[in-house]
């Protein structure tokens, strides 16, 4: 399939094959016509149905109530400065405070997008958001990441500066990695960190990570369940472990805070990508000799 806009040809045809491939066959959900070369699309906010910002504003508001006490600080207060309760946001609005804040930008676009696609937007300060919302039967999952799992999730956290720093290196990172093999490690760092990740504060354990944020149920789980581990979290520990995309997560890694994370992923992979070639991946539920889980007191 050939995507055209503006005389640009975009060439998708290997992208939908390993979607295909990936998820069993089926198709993505996202309209794919009107990408340009970046896989960007206008978010086309006045398309959205009464109906559809009515179930943003459950969606908001569900996730609301389940913050204090659990979120991040950065989460809270980027959300409050958001201002996005009322319905589904103008992505350029709110991209407008975010490039304030920390020099990134929201991108619309129709879903998932090729790897390379997706990290080439994250190393130059771009953040790629779904611009449809999940059904009213999917209230409680949806298999796709929609706009509300990409903005309420995803954004509140790149007002952060060293958060924002962070995530423009995994960009760069990335495109690197996929050139070393080692693109499945760098995609376990991003899924127990930015879509999983819990941090340390003088109140005791937060959620920073999207996955959890946009989640009604993970959100008390992630901090409260003796059924799940929590480790400190090792750059190296964390690139080893597979993890679950269809349950809540067995495993969660902890960071004392965002400067850890950020220097902790600042040195060359190179050495530890081949290093962790030659080891087997643990289980998402692995608790090896010497580790201990955080205790919940
Ligand atoms: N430091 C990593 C490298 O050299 C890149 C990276 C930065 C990866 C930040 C993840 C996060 O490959
Ligand atoms: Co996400």
């Amino acid at each position: 399939m050939d995507a055209k806009v503006a005389n640009v040809s975009v060439n998708t045809d290997d992208f939908f094959a390993t979607v295909a491939e990936k998820s069993d066959g089926a198709a993505l959900r996202g309209d794919y016509s009107k990408i340009d070369a970046q896989y960007v699309v206008k978010q086309e906010w006045d398309a959205y149905t009464p109906e559809q910002h009515a179930l943003w504003r459950r969606l908001y508001q569900r996730q609301a109530k389940l913050i204090p006490g659990r979120a991040c600080d950065v989460f809270i207060e980027s959300l409050e400065l958001l201002n996005i309760g009322d319905g589904i946001p103008r992505f350029e609005e709110s991209s407008a405070l975010l490039f304030k804040a920390t020099g990134w930008t929201l991108v619309a676009v129709p879903g998932l997008v090729p790897d390379h696609i997706f990290f080439e937007h994250l190393a130059s300060r771009r953040f790629p958001v779904t611009v449809w919302l999940r059904d009213p039967e999917e209230f409680d999952y949806i298999v796709e990441p929609d706009v509300f799992h990409d903005f309420f999730g995803h954004v509140p956290l790149l007002f952060n500066p060293i958060f924002a720093d962070h995530l423009q290196d995994y960009g760069k990172g990335a495109l690197k990695a996929m050139k070393l093999g080692g693109l499945a490690m760098l995609a376990r760092l991003y899924w127990y960190t930015v879509e999983f990740g819990l941090i340390q504060s003088p109140e005791g354990l937060r959620v920073y990570g999207a996955g959890i944020l946009s989640s009604g149920g993970e959100i008390e789980h992630c901090l409260t369940s003796p059924e799940s581990l929590r480790l400190p979290f090792d750059v190296e520990r964390v690139m080893r472990t597979l993890y679950k995309i269809d349950s809540y997560q067995e495993t969660y890694f902890v960071i004392d805070d965002f400067q850890q994370l950020f220097n902790d992923t600042a040195p060359d992979f190179t050495p530890m990508y081949e290093r962790l070639k030659a080891l087997e991946p643990l289980p998402a539920n692995t608790l090896l000799p010497g580790e201990t889980n955080l205790s919940l007191k």
